[in-house]
C-alpha cells in the first residue's frame, strides 16, 4: 500500500469515528428528548401541560379518596349490622343499653379486632402505658370507636350509647404492627387480618334472623356455621348457594388474602370472581350490606347459587347508591398499595438467590407464577386438577377454576395457612405437595432453599 493511500484510509477511519460519535449522540440525545425525560426536566420547572397536571391531580385526589373509603366507610350498611343484626348491642352490653356481657377491649382484641395507635390522643396513650386504662369495660370500647380507633369498626356513640355501628373494608383487610402493644399499633392497609374471628363476632349479634331467614336455617345454625369458620376466615359464597360444610365435614369459609400487590393482576380472589372493582362491588353490596347497585348476571344460576339467584342478587339497585361513586377511587387506592417487603433477617438471602433459580426452572413455579407479578398475565385460571387439589371451592365461582395467587407479601399472611382453605399449614408444605404431584424430585436441601426464596418475595 502506498504512502497516500494509507493517509487516505487514515483520514476515512477518522471521519467514519465521527459519524459513529455523532450517529451516538443522535440515538442520545434522542433517548433524551422522549416523554419521560422532558416530563422529568419539566416537572421541577412548572412546565408539565394542563393535561398532564390533570392526571396528576387526579391520581392525588383519588388516592386520598380511596384510603379514606377503603378505611372508614360502611356503604350505609348500618342498616344491616345495627337496624337488623343489632350488633351495637352486643357490644355495648347490658350495662350501657344493650344486651349480654359487652364486648371489652380484651375480648375485642381476643377476637382479632386492632386499634390504630395514631387515632388515639396522647393522654390517652400515657394512660394505656401506665395500666390505667379499663381493658375490661364495654365503655371503654365505646370511647375506642368514639376516637375512630378500631380498624373497620365505624360506630355513633352519643353520650354512653352505642348509637349504630357498621363495617368497613379495614376490617378484613387492614392490620396494625403492634409497636404498642399486640393489637395496637400503626395501621398497615391492605394486609389480611389472619386474626380476626368474623365468625364469632357475626354470632355475637343478638338477631340473626335475617341471616337465617336468607339461608332457610335456624339462628342456631347460622350461629354453628359462623363460629366454625376460625380466626382469618369468611365465607363469601355462602350467602349465594348456602354451602357451609364442605363434603368432608370441615367449614367451607376461605382465609382473607392480601389487598396489596394487586396492579398487573387479572382476576381477583381464589377462585376468580372478577376485577379488584367488581369484587368490591360485590363485597360492598352483598357481603357488607351496604345500599349501592350490583350487577352480576351469573348469579342468576339457581343450580349452583340458589340462594343469589331466588334473592336476586345478580341484580340489585338500591336508592340512594352510596357504593357505586366511591369504586373508582377505591379501586385507584388498592391497586396502589404496594406488597411490602420482609424485614431484614427474616429469610436466608443466599438460599433464597438459589431458590429463585429453582423457581425460575426446575421446579416449574414461574410457568404460572411469572415474576414480577407472580400470576399469569393473561386469564390466570386452573381447573382443580392442574393443580392437583379437589374441586369443591373451584366450583362455588361461574368459571369453576382456582386463581394462581400472586405471591408477592406471602411472608406478611403465614398465619392460617396456604391456598384459598389454609390446607398447607407452612410453605414448606405448599413445596411438598407441588413437588409430589409434578414428580419434580427436589431435594431437601432445595426445598429449603425455594422456601426462603418464597420468604423474601
Ligand atoms: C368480612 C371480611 C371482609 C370484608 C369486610 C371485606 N373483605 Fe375483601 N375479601 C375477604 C375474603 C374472605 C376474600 C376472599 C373471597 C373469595 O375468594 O371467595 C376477599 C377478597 C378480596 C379481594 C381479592 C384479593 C385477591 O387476592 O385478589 C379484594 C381486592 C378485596 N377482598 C377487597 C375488599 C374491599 C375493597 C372491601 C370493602 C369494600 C372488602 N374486601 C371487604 C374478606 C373481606
Ligand atoms: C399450574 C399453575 C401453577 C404452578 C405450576 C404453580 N402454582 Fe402455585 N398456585 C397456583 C394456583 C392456582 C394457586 C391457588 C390455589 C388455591 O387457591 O387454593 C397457587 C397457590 C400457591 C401458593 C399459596 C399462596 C397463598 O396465598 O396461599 C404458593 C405459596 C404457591 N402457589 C407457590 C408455588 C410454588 C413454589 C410453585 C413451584 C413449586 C408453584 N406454586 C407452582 C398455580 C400454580
Amino acid at each position: 500500500m502506498s504512502g497516500s493511500s494509507k493517509l487516505i484510509e487514515g483520514r476515512l477511519k477518522k471521519i467514519a469515528l465521527v459519524l459513529f460519535i455523532a450517529a451516538g449522540m443522535t440515538v442520545f440525545l434522542g433517548t433524551r428528548s422522549d416523554a419521560k425525560w422532558a416530563d422529568s426536566q419539566n416537572r421541577g420547572k412548572g412546565k408539565i401541560t394542563e393535561a398532564e397536571r390533570q392526571t396528576d391531580a387526579n391520581a392525588d385526589r383519588m388516592l386520598t379518596e380511596g384510603k379514606q373509603t377503603f378505611r372508614f366507610d360502611t356503604f350505609g350498611d348500618e342498616a344491616f349490622w345495627t337496624d337488623a343484626l343489632q350488633l351495637n348491642r352486643a357490644i355495648a352490653g347490658a350495662n350501657l343499653g344493650g344486651v349480654g356481657p359487652g364486648v371489652s377491649p380484651a375480648t375485642a382484641l381476643a377476637v382479632g379486632l386492632k386499634v390504630d395507635l395514631d387515632a388515639l390522643p396522647q393522654p390517652l396513650i400515657a394512660q394505656l402505658k401506665q395500666g390505667r386504662v379499663d381493658l375490661n369495660d364495654p365503655a371503654t370500647t365505646l370511647a375506642l370507636i368514639k376516637l375512630n380507633a378500631v380498624l373497620g369498626v365505624k360506630g355513633t356513640v352519643s353520650g354512653n350509647t352505642l348509637q349504630s355501628v357498621g363495617i368497613t373494608c379495614a376490617l378484613c383487610h387492614s392490620t396494625v404492627d403492634d409497636s404498642f402493644a399486640p393489637g395496637i399499633g400503626h395501621r398497615l392497609d391492605g394486609w389480611a387480618n389472619r386474626d380476626l374471628n368474623v365468625g364469632a363476632i357475626i354470632a355475637l349479634a343478638p338477631n340473626l334472623q335475617p341471616v337465617a331467614d336468607l339461608l332457610g336455617v335456624s339462628q342456631d345454625t347460622v350461629r354453628a356455621v359462623a363460629r366454625s369458620w376460625g380466626p382469618g376466615k369468611f365465607d363469601a359464597e355462602l350467602f349465594l348457594d348456602g354451602k357451609a360444610f364442605r363434603p368432608d365435614g370441615k367449614s367451607a369459609a376461605t382465609l382473607i388474602p392480601p389487598a396489596f400487590g394487586l396492579s398487573g393482576v387479572n382476576l381477583h380472589t381464589w377462585t376468580g370472581w372478577g376485577s379488584v372493582t367488581h369484587w368490591n362491588a360485590f363485597v360492598a353490596n352483598l357481603e357488607m350490606h351496604g345500599q349501592g347497585t350490583f350487577y352480576d348476571p351469573r348469579l342468576n344460576d339457581a343450580a349452583k347459587f340458589p340462594i343469589a339467584a331466588a334473592n336476586g342478587f345478580g341484580n340489585v339497585r338500591s336508592n340512594p347508591d352510596l357504593i357505586t361513586a366511591k369504586l373508582p377511587a377505591l379501586h385507584f387506592y388498592q391497586l396502589a398499595i404496594p406488597a411490602p417487603p420482609p424485614p431484614p433477617g427474616t429469610f436466608d438471602a443466599a438460599a433464597a438467590a438459589r431458590g429463585a433459580t429453582l423457581f425460575n426452572g426446575t421446579a416449574k413455579c414461574s410457568t404460572c407464577h411469572v415474576p414480577p407479578i407472580f400470576t399469569e398475565p393473561g386469564w390466570n385460571m386452573h381447573t382443580p386438577a392442574e393443580i392437583g387439589i379437589d374441586d369443591f371451592q373451584a366450583k362455588r365461582s361461574p368459571d369453576e377454576r382456582y386463581r394462581t395467587a400472586p405471591l408477592k407479601g406471602l411472608w406478611t399472611h403465614q398465619k392460617g395457612g396456604f391456598y384459598h382453605d389454609g390446607r398447607f399449614a407452612t410453605l414448606r408444605d405448599v413445596i411438598e405437595h407441588y413437588n409430589t404431584f409434578f414428580g419434580t424430585n427436589l431435594s431437601d436441601a432445595q426445598k429449603t432453599d425455594l422456601v426462603e426464596y418464597l420468604k423474601s418475595l
